[in-house]
């Protein structure tokens, strides 16, 4: 079967055998058999770059469902299963009034893939709300509890992405929010400025969630119509000596400050200012109005992007003498 419907870059590979999971006794009987030794999970598929068929059985997240645990005056805990649909989750909570979400709206992907690389956008990550989650360990088959602390979130990372890699399936994710006296999150700089344009001067969390999509829609690729999966890199944290390097060359390289020692560049900015924005290759490029991510305007192969984005890599590095790593999985 074509995994084209199933990746948000809409890459056309082949998987050798297909299995849609919607419960857990079926994904812990998927697991229990022999008969495929090899399994390749899938959930959104927004963070990945096919590049090649896969020979193995894909296991698709199916699992759906998604509810309130207790509320009080001013907190509710929720709790969602992998399988839907993040933004459609985030509309939810927005729908019953509970705050902490609204600045991760439009994201794509689905709820179980979130803690992996601790999505975040707009001054707010994902471990800012999230409480625990629960997965499968694939050698015990048995479910574990996953708290905030366990997960060791850090920037687009998570145990998920490190020690725990391969080992676990999250199945549910539960979210802690707020039912008043909303934690807004309005300082960074777009949606200061998107608020001001909708003349909103004591923003609901709705608003800002509003704001969010506005400027998202504004600059992002809608991966329904040009494949992409979001920010192809991550935004590589350097030393602070190396920064000064930068700047004595670019004076205006925009940064963030990260701790004593160390410096966010935009990796935004060095594709950009190393000619690649908004160039395009036959089917496949570089976006217009975003420089990180990457996409495919149909019919792209995924070896392609790939060697697009090397050729981004070592070019940065040749100017700039800083590394970028691919926040995308590469399969
Ligand atoms: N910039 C450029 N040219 C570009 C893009 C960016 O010069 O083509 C510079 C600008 O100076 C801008 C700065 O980069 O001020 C930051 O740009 P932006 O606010 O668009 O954010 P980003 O750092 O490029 C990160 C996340 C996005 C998230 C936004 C907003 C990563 C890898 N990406 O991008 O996340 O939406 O911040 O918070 O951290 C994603 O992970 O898929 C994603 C879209």
């Amino acid at each position: 079967i074509s995994l084209k419907e199933y990746n948000t870059f809409g890459i056309d590979v082949k998987a050798k055998h297909f299995v849609s999971v919607s419960s857990l006794d079926q994904l812990k009987t998927v697991f229990s058999s022999e008969a495929f030794p090899k399994k390749f999970i899938l959930g959104g598929g927004s963070n990945m770059l096919l590049t090649k068929d896969i020979d193995a059985l894909v296991v698709h997240l199916n699992l759906k469902g998604k509810q309130i645990l207790s509320k009080t005056e001013t907190e509710a805990f929720v709790e969602s299963q992998a399988g839907e649909n993040w933004h459609d989750f985030v509309l939810w909570t927005l729908d019953n009034n509970f705050g902490g979400l609204e600045n991760l709206s439009l994201i794509p992907g689905n709820v179980g893939t979130s803690p992996i690389q601790n999505i975040g956008a707009y001054g707010v990550e994902l471990k800012d709300a999230f409480y625990s989650c629960k997965a499968l360990n694939l050698e015990t088959l048995e479910v574990e509890t996953f708290s905030n602390l366990q997960c060791e979130f850090d920037y687009r990372n998570s145990i998920f992405k490190q020690h725990a890699k391969g080992k676990y399936i999250i199945i549910s994710v539960i979210f802690k929010l707020t039912t008043k006296n909303h934690l807004l999150h309005t300082n960074y700089g777009a949606i200061t400025s998107e608020l001001e344009s909708m003349s909103i001067e004591q923003p609901t969390i709705q608003d800002i969630s509003k704001a969010v999509i506005a400027i998202r829609e504004s600059k992002l690729p809608n991966p329904k119509k040009i494949g992409n999966s979001g920010s192809f890199f991550k935004n590589p944290i350097i030393s602070k000596d190396a920064f000064l390097k930068l700047q004595n060359n670019f004076p205006n390289a925009p940064h963030y400050v990260v701790s004593d020692t160390e410096i966010k560049v935009p990796a935004g900015w060095l594709i950009e200012h190393a000619g690649f924005k908004g160039k395009t290759f036959n089917n496949y490029g570089v976006h217009k109005k975003q420089a990180l991510v990457l996409v495919s305007y149909g019919g792209a192969k995924g070896e392609d992007i790939l060697k697009l984005a090397q050729l981004i890599q070592k070019t940065i590095y040749r100017l700039f003498e800083i590394k970028i790593e691919t926040e995308v999985n590469i399969i």
